[in-house]
């Protein structure tokens, strides 16, 4: 089965099988099925965090659960539900729409719904955590539905228990947001600030807050539907308060963000940048012209390009820095 059209970097990869979940009795006819539970599963949604290989070994399960709804609304917060195959910013605007605030800084983030708790998914100033109240996901060890709260999740800077104990086990049918009242506006991230001050909206709606959002994506990173690509290709490094004073010496530039811990947060784009990387490529895969985070795929890449170029990346910011960059994407 082709999957060159349901992943964001566009890797003409094909599936062993296939199979569109559109409800949960499909997943359990999938369990209560020897031969299909021992198949090993990818569960796929918007493709959009994946670096696939040219022949994907496995039933690939594509995320389709459909569904909105305002499940509670209180004084102190408003909760939502959206099912695992919703658009993400189809959501976000869904709630704008309904007048419901708090997801606006992660307007434009490609993906489903389903994918969001993977790796807790951020963008300017918001983590998907902060307004995380719970999800409902089909267990592969025991065949049961489950609810998880945040606890259970443990959720990090882009990681969760779904990358690790939970690996290949859960899946996700619904999650829900609870999205705090008194809504407050997130400005810290110095990039929306700027934009929203250069426009002299002092005061901005969330409406307003999305739109920035929006344009500053649009004008850093590349669509997918245009360039091949999954987003941040590496997570930011975060290294000890010496690490940092030693390279801050060196490179009077360097771009760090001191964290809760003491450590500092590293801009990957910013090491990647100055290796010489950015608008080089090697192959059939390149590195984005305008932010150097971002991998792209240069017309008919294959996933051993794309993880060719990474290891260049990966090689040259541990020669030039001695800092690690590890991947974001899930490679499959
Ligand atoms: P997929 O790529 O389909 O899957 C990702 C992983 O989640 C896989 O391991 C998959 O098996 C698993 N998975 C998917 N759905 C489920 C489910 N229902 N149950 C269990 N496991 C599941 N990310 C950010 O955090 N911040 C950003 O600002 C951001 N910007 C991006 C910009 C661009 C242009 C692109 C291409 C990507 C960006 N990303 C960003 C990454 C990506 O959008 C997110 O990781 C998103 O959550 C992936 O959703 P998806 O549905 O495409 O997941
Ligand atoms: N920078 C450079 N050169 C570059 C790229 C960046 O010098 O080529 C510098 C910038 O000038 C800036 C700093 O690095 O000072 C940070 O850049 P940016 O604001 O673009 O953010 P980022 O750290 O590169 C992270 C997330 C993005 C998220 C943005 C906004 C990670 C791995 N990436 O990128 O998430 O949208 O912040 O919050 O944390 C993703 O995960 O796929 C993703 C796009």
């Amino acid at each position: 089965y082709p999957l060159q059209n349901l992943n964001t970097f566009g890797i003409a990869a094909r599936a062993r099988q296939f199979l569109q979940v559109e409800s949960p009795v499909q997943l359990r006819a999938v369990f209560d099925d020897p031969a299909l539970r021992a198949t090993p599963r990818l569960i796929l949604g918007g493709g959009s965090n994946v670096v696939l290989s040219d022949q994907v070994d496995a039933l690939v399960l594509q995320m389709c659960l459909k569904g909105r709804r305002i499940v509670d609304n209180n004084d102190q917060r408003v909760l939502v539900e959206a099912a695992a195959g919703e658009n993400w910013h189809e959501f976000v605007l869904w709630t704008l729409q309904h007048g419901l605030a708090g997801l606006e800084n992660l307007s434009l983030i490609p993906g489903t719904v389903g994918a969001a708790p993977i790796q807790n998914i951020g963008a300017y100033g918001l983590e998907m955590q902060d307004v995380f109240d719970s999800l409902t996901a089909f267990d592969f060890m025991t065949g049961e539905m489950v609810q998880l709260d945040k606890a259970a999740c443990r959720f990090a800077y882009r990681d969760s228990i779904f990358k690790h104990d939970y690996k290949d086990r859960m899946v996700i049918l619904a999650v829900r947001f609870a999205l705090p009242k008194p809504w407050q506006a997130r400005l810290a991230y110095a990039d929306v600030e700027r934009y929203l001050s250069q426009r002299g909206a002092s005061d901005p709606s969330p409406a307003e807050i999305s739109d920035a959002i929006i344009a500053i994506r649009q004008a850093k990173l590349p669509d997918p539907a245009k360039t091949g690509n999954a987003g941040s290709f590496f997570k930011n490094p975060v290294v000890s308060g010496a690490k940092r004073d030693s390279l801050l010496e060196v490179y009077p530039t360097l771009v760090s963000h001191v964290q809760g811990t003491g450590d500092y947060k590293l801009a990957a784009g910013w090491l990647i940048d100055q290796c010489g990387w950015k608008g080089k490529h090697l192959g059939r895969a390149g590195v984005y012209e305008k932010q150097a985070l971002v991998l792209v795929n240069r017309g008919g890449a294959s996933g051993a390009d794309v993880r060719a170029l990474a290891s260049a990346v990966q090689a040259d910011v541990l020669a030039k820095f001695g800092v690690v960059l590890e991947v974001e994407p899930v490679f499959v």
